[in-house]
């Protein structure tokens, strides 16, 4: 079977003492962690996390061993590509949603896929404008996530709940544009919320388009809720609340979700 990462969460973590959650999660064994970037600009995500400054203290003391999986959860990705890289992030995932029009303005990426997509739009003679509205997001999300890989990073799309699948974004995963798919179990912003069992229809679809492909669920993910994610084809799993809100604490909650994974 499919080896399964597990991420805690430094969002559930107690902020005033973010070295610790680092050497926790480092001291349980955990291969990733989880930066939940949260700059407050995207209303479906109305929290204010941390940012690149921040991530670079976190690098420090994680040293070279953790993978640093930073979810931007914010209207402008593009802004924080380099900065993020800088800050010795190790994967950037932007949501599929901010990429969208009509969610705040357009971003830089957005402008320059539009373009594009209506210039790929002519050359293939149809209406070049019906074409290009299908293919807008499309591109701006290759395009970010060139960039992505450009700065050194692996590149991944997060999906929320409410937003089906879009046939796209699987076309760009089985073509490698994208390393990784986030299916969000919750809607974005906050821990300890309820996991949503009917996102896992998306992860079952994207493992079946895309077996090289990273499929990532964050949000509700406990010992129960981990199985049911794997089953469907998740192989990456977020644990915020569950890890560091355990009661025998992080290590001993990193177990119970191994254990839980090999049944
Ligand atoms: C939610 C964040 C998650 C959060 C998960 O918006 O993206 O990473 O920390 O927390 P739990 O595991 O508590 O649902
Ligand atoms: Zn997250």
């Amino acid at each position: 079977s499919r080896d399964i990462i597990i991420a805690p969460s430094i969002l559930a973590a107690d902020f005033a003492n973010l070295g610790a959650a680092v050497a926790a999660a480092a001291a349980a064994g955990a291969p990733w962690l989880h930066l939940d970037v949260f700059d407050g600009s995207w209303a479906a995500c109305d929290n204010f996390s941390i940012g690149p400054p921040v991530v670079a203290a976190l690098r420090r003391v994680a040293g070279g061993g953790l993978f640093l999986d930073c979810h931007l959860g914010l209207m402008a990705p593009g802004r924080y590509v380099e900065r993020l890289a800088a800050a010795g992030a190790d994967g950037i995932t932007f949501h599929w949603e901010v990429l969208q029009g009509g969610q705040g303005g357009q971003q830089d990426e957005q402008r320059q896929g539009q373009q594009e997509a209506e210039s790929e739009g002519g050359r293939q003679g149809g209406t070049a404008s019906s074409i290009a509205a299908a293919a807008t997001t499309a591109v701006a999300v290759r395009q970010l996530a060139g960039r992505i890989r450009s700065a050194g990073m692996r590149a991944g799309v997060a999906l929320a709940p409410d937003t089906a699948l879009p046939e796209e974004l699987v076309e760009l995963a089985a073509q490698g544009h994208v390393d990784m798919v986030l299916v969000m179990t919750v809607p974005p912003g906050f821990g300890g919320q309820t996991f949503r069992p009917a996102a896992l229809e998306k992860v079952a679809r994207l493992r079946a388009a895309c077996p090289q492909l990273l499929v990532q669920v964050d949000g509700g993910i406990n010992p129960a809720t981990a199985r049911q994610a794997a089953a469907a084809g998740a192989d990456v799993m977020v644990a915020g609340s569950f890890l560091y809100g355990h009661p025998q604490g992080v290590a001993e909650g990193m177990e119970e979700l191994r254990s839980a994974l090999k049944q």
